[in-house]
């Protein structure tokens, strides 16, 4: 019998928990910062309504319609074609992208446990308080052996996750894990928005400047958009082939949507009036530094520095583990069906590896280190590769596959669930999938190489 998840809430809760991650804590608010503000972010949700559902939605129909791996279920639709290679390639993609994601997860794992010794506001040998969190970040980060330490406890920790099956192990972790998430970035907001001069951080983010809308800013705001959804990867073609036959498709690819762009908001109403309100625009806001470097200058300004700083990063390895376990989940189905493996057994092949990849990835990041790739750490590498080549080539194909390959009947059954929706929103998506995606995923793609 195929394992399937029991409840609405709990595919509801584990989508949004593969959804919701570093993409929407530390990736969104660097991209609004670096793009303009609210221009951006109106784009993104354009992005988000016209481009993510419908793919979301190509995902999930191939997943339910075939209720197999990301392999398997192009096999099944199409028997005897090549193209379950897309599902090959999306099963590649996903591993490269766990090695690395599996790294930042550990640093959010050390930041927390160092905010909750109180490690983290010591100053550092030799420097004043002012410089003490870039010294830090590149103490915790780029030595070589303590990120380590916690990079094998977030993969131990999905191990154990993953030991414990979809329904028993992913389904209700993510039932305790997403709510939390939900309240503790609610409890941020609330804290944030209450600082002094905090009108700031909001107009920012909300009064939009028309003008600055350029062509790069909407192929960010697309790029964005899909990572942050989970798309292209297979991801949620597994998930969906644990979606019972009754499920709601339309119905959830939109709670899930509606969910991610809602902790994206919420991340970038907790950023930007607190960095407004302690006076850090003008300080380097890019990705990583954001995150472990202003915002801990902020904690440390505000009253309760352990206790904002601990939550705050508990939040984000709660964001991280969801996410790495469905990444995760794409390799552990596909060694389970194809292989015919025990669940055990393919969760050992699938995260075994990862101890060795995600050990090179993070000593890539030292000081001297020669693991690098035309002249990127491998870190960076493995991101460039997966996030901007191999994510825009899997959206753009399953599209493909999705929209002309298999019979418009079979898709429009799954869209409509089994005919039990009205058909012209069905046919409007069907139109996204078809004629709006592919263009507009080719225009990221090809301005990535500008
Ligand atoms: N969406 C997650 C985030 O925002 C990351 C993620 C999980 C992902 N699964 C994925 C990204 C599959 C691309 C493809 O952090």
């Amino acid at each position: 019998m195929k394992a399937k998840f029991s409840s609405k809430i709990g595919i509801i809760a584990a989508t949004v928990g593969s959804a919701v991650g570093l993409g929407n804590i530390w990736r969104f608010p660097a991209e609004v910062q670096e793009n303009g503000g609210a221009a951006f972010l109106l784009i993104y949700i354009l992005c988000v309504f016209l481009l993510g559902v419908p793919v979301m939605l190509s995902e999930f129909s191939l997943g339910r319609a075939g209720g197999a791996d990301a392999v398997g279920t192009f096999r099944k639709l199409t028997p005897g074609k090549p193209w379950w290679l897309i599902g090959l390639l999306g099963i590649l993609a996903s591993y490269i992208i766990l090695c690395f994601y599996m790294v930042v997860a550990g640093w959010t794992l050390e930041y927390m446990i160092q905010s909750i010794t109180g490690n983290l506001y010591q100053p550092v040998d030799g420097t004043d308080t002012a410089g003490s969190f870039t010294a830090r970040m590149s103490q915790y980060i780029q030595s070589e052996n303590t990120p380590l330490i916690y990079i094998y406890i977030m993969i131990a920790l999905n191990l154990a996750i993953l030991l414990g099956g979809v329904k028993k192990g992913i389904e209700r972790i993510s039932n305790i894990l997403m709510p939390m998430l939900f309240l503790l970035l609610v409890i941020f907001c609330c804290v944030s928005l209450s600082l002094p001069g905090a009108s700031g951080g909001v107009t920012f983010f909300f009064e939009p400047d028309f003008s600055k809308i350029t062509p790069t800013v909407i192929i960010n705001a697309l790029g964005q958009a899909f990572f942050s959804l989970s798309l292209g990867m297979g991801v949620l073609i597994t998930y969906a082939s644990y979606f019972p036959k009754d499920s709601r498709l339309g119905r959830t690819a939109f709670t899930v949507s509606v969910l991610d762009l809602l902790v994206a908001l919420m991340m970038g109403l907790i950023i930007f009036p607190a960095v407004v309100s302690f006076g850090l625009e003008n300080e380097s806001l890019r990705g990583l530094t954001l995150v472990f470097v202003t915002l801990p200058e902020v904690f440390n300004q505000m009253e309760f520095t352990t206790l904002w700083s601990s939550l705050f990063f508990l939040t984000l390895a709660v964001a991280a583990i969801t996410s790495t376990i469905s990444i995760a989940e794409v390799s552990v189905a596909f060694f389970q069906d194809r292989f015919r493996m025990s669940r055990a057994k393919a969760c050992l092949c699938v995260l075994l590896p990862t101890v060795l990849f995600s050990t090179l990835c993070s000593r890539s990041l030292a000081a001297g280190s020669s693991l690098t790739v035309a002249e990127m750490t491998l870190f960076d590498f493995m991101d460039m590769l997966a996030t901007n080549v191999m994510l825009p080539i899997g959206s753009l194909l399953m599209c493909i596959y999705a929209g002309w390959v298999i019979p418009r009947r079979l898709m429009l059954s799954q869209l409509t669930d089994n005919g039990t929706i009205r058909s012209h929103i069905c046919t409007f998506i069907l139109f996204c999938i078809r004629y709006i995606a592919p263009p507009a995923i080719i225009a990221i793609f090809v301005s990535s190489f500008l």
